[in-house]
């Protein structure tokens, strides 16, 4: 009988797609629904989140674990759908781990093609960046985005208050219009040309309907669901070769590592749809 060795590439599996939290979801939501033939592996780092606050080295650490994990489950595509891990860890991954883990597979982030979408936004190339403070203190947007455009203004604003109303169930409530309205004021004081708004981390989506309600009209929010889906899409259509290792049934998975039930509760209020989630360890 003839047996055949399979390489890694040989073999099909689900698009990872990770965050700290519960603000990943949201990003997941909009790539389904842009691209609902592919399998999905959702994994939200519950338990450790939020990264926000952490430094380089452990949000490092932490989205390697991630990446491992996922890998390890078979997904030959990860989409670091967090900000911050995109900010602290992604490069160091793709550059230094990458190749010794598995050249063949992928580790993409949602900051560059966020930043590569502003350009048809802004008027006045005055730009704001609201996120974690990791995000903010590692100035990854105002880099990203003087490499594509070098001439625009960019004003990052730290909001370490939202991700927890966020992760708290408390983005509709009152407590969310305070911490808003101020980070809004803060955001907005420091250049009154700004006339377009990054919403720099993925749990943000939810607190959205409170930060149109503080922002003048004329300046555009933008959220990054959308352009990553989109932007997923064109990488898959200028990379066959992993389209083709990419599972094609529809379905999604959910991991987390806080507990599975408390989990499922509230990812089924981010994605609108009944989910079950699986408790790991990482
Ligand atoms: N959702 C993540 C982001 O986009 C961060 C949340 C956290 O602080 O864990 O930055």
């Amino acid at each position: 009988m003839q047996t055949m060795a399979m390489n890694t590439e040989d073999i099909k599996g689900p698009i990872g797609v990770f965050d700290s939290g519960f603000g990943g979801l949201s990003i997941l939501r909009d790539i389904r629904k842009q691209l609902p033939h592919y399998d999905y592996l959702f994994l939200g780092d519950n338990a450790r989140a939020p990264y926000g606050v952490r430094s380089f080295q452990i949000v490092y650490e932490f989205t390697l674990e991630a990446v491992k994990y996922l890998f390890a489950q078979g997904c030959p595509l990860v989409i670091l759908a967090c900000n911050t891990a995109s900010a602290k860890a992604l490069r160091t991954i793709q550059q230094r781990d990458l190749p010794v883990l598995d050249a063949t597979r992928r580790v993409l982030g949602v900051i560059r093609p966020t930043v590569e979408a502003v350009g048809s936004l802004t008027q006045s190339g005055h730009i704001g960046v609201f996120g974690t403070p990791g995000t903010i203190q590692s100035n990854s947007y105002e880099i990203e985005i003087h490499k594509l455009f070098p001439s625009y203004v960019v004003h990052g604003h730290a909001c370490p208050m939202w991700v927890p109303l966020v992760e708290n169930r408390e983005y509709d409530g009152d407590g969310a219009d305070y911490f808003v309205k101020k980070d809004v004021d803060a955001l907005l004081s420091l250049d009154r040309s700004i006339d377009t708004v990054i919403l720099g981390c993925t749990h943000y989506p939810l607190l959205r309907k409170k930060i149109e309600q503080y922002t003048p009209r004329d300046v555009n929010l933008v959220a990054q669901g959308e352009i990553v889906a989109r932007s997923l899409e064109d990488y898959l259509c200028r990379h066959p070769e992993m389209e083709t290792r990419l599972q094609k049934g529809g379905s999604c998975r959910y991991l987390t590592t806080e507990d599975a039930s408390r989990f499922s509760a509230t990812a089924s209020i981010f994605t609108g749809e009944h989910v079950k989630a699986e408790h790991i360890v990482l």
